[in-house]
């Protein structure tokens, strides 16, 4: 797996992954995201420096995104797999890349409590339940989180 920053040309894929249904059951709000609406968030957040948006790649194909929303040192991550790809250990993996080559102090995510996958994925990194916020279960772990698993 590769991973680099997110382009403009990664806006068509980010939508659709974001629009697949179970991501937009696991997701806070959870109505389609129309392309214009889309596009024009797409665009600021490139180029907004508290937004942090990473592609992974497998074999040289887009395979799904991590963004980090930073606030001083604490990310909230956020991170939507290619619905194909699911359940084969690429967003552990991902995550855990995320971590390894940014630099946080604290890094948070708000998990729904039937988002199975999603709990463990960040609970095999580190990731404590800290508490619940309107409904979401807060997640977070410190900086030096990490699997040790190869960057291959
Ligand atoms: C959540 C998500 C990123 C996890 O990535 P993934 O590649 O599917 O997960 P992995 O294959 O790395 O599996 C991680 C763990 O979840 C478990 N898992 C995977 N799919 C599962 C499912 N449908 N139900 C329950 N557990 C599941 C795996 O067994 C593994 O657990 P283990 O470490 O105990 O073996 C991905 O499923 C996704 O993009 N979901 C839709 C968007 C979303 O919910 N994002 C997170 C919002 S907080």
């Amino acid at each position: 797996m590769y991973i680099r920053r997110a382009e403009l040309k990664d806006s068509e894929s980010i939508l659709e992954w974001r629009n697949d249904p179970v991501t937009r059951t696991m997701s806070i709000s959870q109505d389609a995201i129309l392309k214009e609406s889309h596009d024009r968030w797409y665009a600021s957040a490139l180029s907004n420096p508290r937004h942090q948006i990473f592609i992974a790649e497998v074999d040289g194909k887009a395979i799904g995104m991590c963004r980090l929303n930073v606030s001083g040192e604490t990310a909230e991550v956020s991170i939507n797999i290619c619905p194909s790809c699911r359940g084969s250990g690429v967003g552990t993996k991902f995550l855990d890349l995320v971590i390894k080559q940014t630099n946080f102090g604290r890094y948070v995510a708000q998990i729904k409590a039937e988002n199975l996958a999603s709990i463990r994925t960040f609970e095999s990194l580190g990731f404590k339940r800290k508490g619940e916020e309107n409904g979401l279960l807060i997640y977070e772990a410190n900086g030096s989180t990490s699997l040790g698993l190869d960057q291959d």
